[in-house]
């Protein structure tokens, strides 16, 4: 029997690893080791472990973003979509999981989706499970850094009327928002002159809430913490003791932003890569920022980044928001 015509055909699933080779981990580690604030960027919480214990953190009681940033995503994604358009790109930064993702392609029916995270596992799981429930999707997943420049790979054969970057999980609060500027200038330059951009942004609230989010009563989220270190000591050969060191979370009223630090319960000295680290007792290993904003105050820093404001939708309780703009 003749299909009917607006069956599409199969899509394509392709994947492309653009991380460098070698050992930029042990460079980070010990240049961030080195400062006098210590400091160790969190695109490093990511190993298989960090992604499962992340994923743990999204169900935890008190982290209410991804909850809240799903039931914005079904209650509006057809609206997203009509914001978005027909023939986009989705180009989706730090996809993980793809799991608000799959809210979006039911309604905007890309004919390309391009996931792009540092997790490699996690990347193929996803795009496996969506090329499941989304047979006709063509997928191309590419293993980045985002957080530097990249040139995405060509797809031809299929009509793109648009780029479109979604970027959720209010993941652009790991920048401060002066480097949320820079960062966005990048996006700006990916999606080009009316290109789209659909990002989520956690609002500024109660600093109880936000503590507890960061400070979980079942230690979620001081695993996900040391889990850092514990990723050190498997893959670098460090020797830091766990059991010396204790998660620190709160939000800073002042700076609009929640600091994540690991706090050295001791005077000792630990080894990385050949290299002896000092710590004093009481002194923190700076890991995470996670920025707040008011809905007026991203807007800004998306204005300045060449981006105009198209609508943005929030939840209820006004936790959280969901911006959809346009590069100008
Ligand atoms: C993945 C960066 C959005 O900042 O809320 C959760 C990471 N850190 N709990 C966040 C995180 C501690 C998360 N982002």
């Amino acid at each position: 029997m003749a299909q009917p015509q607006q069956r599409r055909a199969q899509g394509v699933v392709r994947f492309h690893n653009f991380l460098p080779e070698g050992d930029s981990f042990l460079g980070d580690v010990l240049k961030g080791l080195a400062r006098t604030q210590k400091t160790l960027p969190p695109k490093y919480f990511y190993d298989a472990r960090g992604c499962e214990l992340f994923e743990r953190i999204c169900e935890l009681p008190e982290y209410y973003p991804t909850r809240t940033e799903l039931a914005i995503m079904r209650e509006h994604a057809g609206a997203m979509a009509k914001f978005l358009g027909p023939d986009c790109q989705l180009i989706e930064l730090g996809s993980g999981s793809s799991r608000k993702t799959r809210i979006l392609i039911e309604q905007l029916q890309p004919p390309l989706y391009v996931p792009i995270d540092i997790a490699g596992e996690a990347l193929k799981a996803a795009a496996a499970s969506l090329a499941q429930l989304f047979p006709w999707l063509n997928i191309i997943g590419v293993c980045a850094d985002y957080t530097r420049p990249l040139t995405l790979p060509e797809f031809v054969g299929v009509p793109i009327r648009k780029k479109a970057v979604y970027f959720p999980g209010s993941t652009i609060g790991n920048f401060t928002p002066h480097e949320a500027i820079e960062f966005l200038q990048l996006v700006r330059r990916m999606v080009g002159t009316g290109g789209a951009l659909l990002v989520g942004v956690d609002l500024k609230k109660d600093k109880k809430v936000l503590d507890a989010a960061y400070d979980d009563a079942a230690g979620v989220t001081a695993a996900f913490n040391l889990n850092l270190l514990a990723r050190i000591n498997r893959e670098l050969g460090g020797d830091f003791q766990l059991r010396r060191f204790c998660h620190k979370a709160f939000y800073d009223e002042d700076k609009g932003w929640i600091e994540m630090h690991l706090e050295s319960l001791a005077a000792q000295f630990v080894h990385v890569g050949g290299e002896r680290l000092r710590f004093s007792q009481g002194e923190t290993i700076h890991t995470e920022i996670s920025c707040k904003y008011s809905v007026e105050e991203f807007r800004a820093v998306a204005h300045r980044a060449g981006f105009a404001p198209g609508q943005t939708w929030i939840d209820a309780a006004n936790l959280f928001s969901v911006h959809g703009m346009i590069a100008v």
